[in-house]
């Protein structure tokens, strides 16, 4: 779909939308409609008795006086109430209807719906993210029943506007944000026999044509530094392990970088805690959050965001084999403390013990954010609404709460303690790697935070919303990209420049 921006105009052929606001008749460029009909939109908005209330729409088909084939009037309520998500939705929503209608080409006027917060071209720029948002497709696997024929992507979407020289400019960094979701959805939605271990880090090189630093460390190099605990994971399986580091350097040369650590374990079987067979087809998506660090890093990258960011991704397979770990088995990880084995299945806070440990140890970085699929127990405790939020520093939680609700990828922050941290006290390593059945994602944070050293560090738990969320406006991507557009913007709003 491309998309582009222009002035305001009714004369467009193809489908031909308009936002509207709270009205009892038609007003603004709604009123030109109306004229140029003869008074068709207005008599159709009584007979159907619209007025712009927000979620509801109306169509009009092929009308004399103008050349669209259909105009479609989506109500966005009152302006006060306006939000981003809002906006998103509209877009989000009239690509998916337009797409079902066989609409290749599609205008959307967005005029006098801007807020107090929301300018002009903010608003459009947002109507223009929710679509493309929507227009995602994964189909690279289907050679018969492709969507091309019963639903053909939208050609050209042209968001019309009066400030569009101001909208084409915010654009042109929603759209990095798009491309970095995008790639995110791409890597959870690939199957672990195809996106292995080393064919992940072989994508995140690509990183390097926009100007990031890529280095792979391989299971020679993690050995020499004693990472045996993201080591044990990958153990059982045929691909070898690989740890992926990302620089991005765009703020000054003398600032500490920021830290994003991703758990990217591309297939987990549990190991020789094997997982029963029903949905394990599902934990092709257990590097979620590595996808996530990697589609942020290429967002950062693309639009030349004024940071010094690092990328930390842990990638393995966690397989059952006559070399895999077992339970009881006692390993030393890289910041020298031993964790004894209970469950196999849970290795991703294996995995994250060594990349965490790594990153502070390297970069002393201002704080670090870890995201991974990490629990089960996630989902009983928040559903696919809000994410995990652990953190050992309250600053750094308000603002990714804030930055969440502004951004429509929401967390929620549970408690962490002493009381939880002993549960995973073991009766022969320094740890264990599971704490029972109480607080299961809190004691998997506790587990994390004895690797980060006291660096201001926050954990997402994303096993909610990385994979498998409901199907939304704006998403319709069984991978969805969640935290790409969090985290962009807690960097947007307060650690560049
Ligand atoms: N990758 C899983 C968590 C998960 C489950 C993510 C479902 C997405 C959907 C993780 O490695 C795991 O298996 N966790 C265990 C931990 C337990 C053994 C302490 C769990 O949640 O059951
Ligand atoms: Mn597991
Ligand atoms: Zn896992």
């Amino acid at each position: 779909m491309n998309i582009s921006f222009s002035d305001i105009s009714i004369a467009k052929t193809g489908a031909l939308a308009v936002l509207v606001g709270e009205t009892a008749s038609p007003r603004g460029i709604a009123a030109d409609l109306d004229k140029a009909t003869k008074g068709a939109l207005k008599r159709a908005m009584k007979a159907a008795d619209f007025t712009g209330k927000p979620g509801t729409s109306l169509e009009i088909m092929g009308s004399q006086g103008i050349a669209a084939s259909r105009v479609i009037l989506v109500g966005m309520g009152k302006t006060g109430d306006l939000s981003l998500s809002a906006l998103e939705n509209a877009g989000g929503t009239l690509v998916g209807r337009l797409e079902k209608a066989k609409e290749s080409t599609v205008a959307i006027i967005v005029d006098n719906v801007s807020s107090a917060k929301i300018d002009a071209a903010e608003a459009a720029a947002r109507v223009a993210f929710g679509a493309r948002l929507r227009s995602y497709r994964f189909e690279k696997y289907k050679t018969v029943k492709k969507t091309d024929k019963t639903t053909p992507p939208i050609k050209s979407l042209t968001i019309m506007t009066a400030v569009a020289p101001a909208a084409r400019k915010t654009w042109a960094t929603l759209s990095k944000v798009a491309d970095g979701m995008f790639l995110a959805r791409d890597l959870v939605n690939e199957p672990a026999n195809i996106l292995f271990p080393a064919e992940f880090a072989r994508r995140a090189k690509t990183l390097s044509k926009l100007g990031v630093k890529v280095e792979v460390l391989n299971e020679a190099a993690m050995t020499k530094l004693g990472m045996g605990s993201l080591l044990g994971v990958g153990q059982g399986s045929e691909r070898d392990s690989q740890l992926v580091v990302m620089r991005w350097m765009g703020g000054k040369a003398n600032e500490k970088p920021v830290a994003f650590v991703g758990k990217g374990v591309c297939f987990d079987t549990g190991g020789i805690s094997l997982k029963p067979p029903a949905g394990m087809e599902d934990m092709k998506g257990d590097m979620g959050g590595a996808a996530c660090v990697t589609g942020l890093m290429h967002t950062l990258a693309a639009r030349k965001a004024k940071v010094n960011a690092i990328g930390v991704i842990g990638l393995v397979e966690n397989m059952p084999d006559g070399k895999a770990i077992r339970p009881g088995d006692i390993l030393t990880s890289m910041s020298g403390q031993t964790i004894e084995v209970i469950n196999t299945d849970a290795e991703g806070r294996l995995v994250l013990a060594d990349a965490l440990w790594y990153t502070q140890d390297r970069f002393k970085p201002q704080f670090m954010i870890d995201l991974a699929t990490l629990t089960g127990a996630i989902m009983v405790a928040l559903g696919r609404e809000y994410a995990g939020l652990f953190s050992n520093d309250d600053k750094l939680s308000k603002m990714l709460s804030d930055c969440g609700e502004a951004e429509g990828e929401k967390v929620w922050r549970l408690p962490m303690g002493p009381a939880y941290d002993k549960q995973i006290n073991s009766r022969f390593a320094d740890m264990k790697n599971t704490g029972g059945r109480d607080g299961g994602s809190i004691t998997a944070a506790q587990f994390l935070e004895r690797f980060v050293n006291k660096t201001t560090w926050a954990h997402l738990d994303v096993a909610g919303t990385a994979m498998n969320s409901p199907a939304s406006a704006i998403n319709q991507s069984w991978g969805s990209g969640w935290g790409v557009r969090l985290l962009n913007r807690l960097v947007a709003d307060h650690y560049e420049g």
